[in-house]
């Protein structure tokens, strides 16, 4: 994929034309026509390679041994005991699948679609802040690491690069996640800044509206060296309430504000019950993401996993479900699927990827849990995404 360099400069500096802000990311030759950025003193993976995935619960133990530790620390770590985030891996080992021989099924077809949009396989690239603590390419190599898989990127609005920068990266297809802003006329700018960019959906996150006791970063005073891009610098600092413009008494105004300023459809993420589904619908939400943030927001809650029947029972087919938090095996992708999820969003195997390997090792991982999709299909007598139901496991 030729990415022009200078078209990356020019949208960068239309996107931060206005105001006094200007996001404090860089352009530097060492990473072919990605742009990348670093700051003094956090040496991030800087390597865009091929990597070898087996099995990407094994890549934590890779990515520990390249990734900064308090960046580490912040990336795997979960609140509290961690209980949830461990969790939301086990549970998915209390559901088996039926395997359905002598089915006679031809080619395996992965394809589906997500808010009108085709991707190759039902499973997207979940969204992180900054991604600058993993890779020097940042956003830009998740982003297209995660387009040559065929499939779509989140952006996060705490983005270490601007989101038109990320958006020149790859051609998508990308949706924009947001934490809504106290001032809604940044918050207005910022959503037609990413509608303009391509975006084709806001996702709205919220349950991450209070500080968390995720105790490895607060043992490790761990605060990220970089800024976030999309922003003025006011807008990123910390959860302090005295401090940072991000909304703490989110309500469905809001969302009915980010609707309107954006005119996208919006999508809210970390839905753990029903009855938010519910309220979801009500509100004419065009998605939900059933997320418990990986386990580190609320810890002593349930898996995604356990929750997902009740929450596809109650959204019963009316919107698409996307669903993240502990997704590590095909298996699991296809055990999300049998129980109502229309896609799912790849988490931290992904940035650890992208620490191994740039683009190419985002990549590596999307191809290696699709390969076992495919495998688990085929067992499981299942050709196509749409065949794939609650009576392909064990009751
Ligand atoms: C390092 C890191 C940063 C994250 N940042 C955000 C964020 O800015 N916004 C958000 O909605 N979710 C964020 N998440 C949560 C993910 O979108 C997703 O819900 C979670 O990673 C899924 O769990 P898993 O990593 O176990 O698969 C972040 C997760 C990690 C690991």
């Amino acid at each position: 994929m030729h990415i022009d360099r200078r078209h990356l400069l020019g949208t960068a500096g239309a996107a931060v034309g206005t105001g006094a802000f200007r996001p404090a990311w860089a352009q530097a030759a060492g990473a072919g026509e990605m742009p990348t950025i670093t700051v003094p003193g956090y040496a991030a993976p800087s390597e865009t390679r091929k990597i070898d995935v087996l099995d990407l619960r094994a890549l934590e133990d890779q990515a520990r041994k390249v990734i900064p530790a308090g960046g580490f620390g912040y990336i795997s770590s979960g609140a509290g005991d961690e209980w949830t985030m461990h969790e939301n891996i086990n549970a998915f080992k209390r559901r088996q699948i039926l395997p359905h021989y002598l089915a006679a099924m031809g080619k395996i077809d992965t394809s589906t679609s997500i808010l009108g949009t085709p991707i190759a396989v039902p499973i997207i690239t979940t969204v992180f802040g900054g991604h600058a603590i993993a890779h020097v390419t940042a956003e830009a190599g998740t982003a297209r690491g995660t387009h040559e898989a065929g499939t779509l990127f989140t952006c996060g609005s705490q983005a270490n690069l601007p989101m038109e920068v990320v958006a020149a990266a790859s051609p998508g297809p990308n949706w924009m996640q947001l934490y809504v802003q106290n001032d809604r006329g940044l918050m207005a700018e910022f959503l037609q800044r990413a509608k303009a960019s391509g975006y084709r959906a806001i996702v709205v996150t919220v349950d991450a509206f209070f500080r968390s006791n995720r105790e490895t970063d607060i043992a490790t005073h761990y605060e990220s060296p970089f800024q976030a891009a999309n922003f003025p610098k006011r807008a990123t600092t910390g959860y302090s309430a005295s401090t940072s413009i991000m909304k703490r008494d989110l309500g469905w105004d809001d969302v009915a504000f980010v609707q309107k300023a954006s005119g996208l459809p919006v999508i809210i993420k970390g839905v753990m019950t029903a009855g938010l589904a519910q309220d979801a619908i009500r509100h004419g939400c065009a998605a939900i993401q059933v997320s418990n943030h990986g386990g580190r927001q609320l810890d002593d809650q349930p898996a995604t996993f356990t929750m997902l029947p009740r929450i596809a029972d109650a959204v019963g087919g009316r919107i698409p479900i996307v669903f993240d938090s502990g997704v590590r095996r095909g298996q699991d992708v296809f055990k999300a699927l049998a129980l109502g999820a229309s896609v799912i969003a790849l988490g931290r195997p992904v940035l650890y990827g992208l620490a191994l390997g740039g683009w190419m090792g985002v990549q590596a991982v999307h191809a290696r849990i699709a390969a076992e999709l495919v495998m688990t299909m085929s067992a499981a007598g299942t050709s196509k995404i749409s065949q794939i139901n609650r009576n392909c496991l064990l009751a």
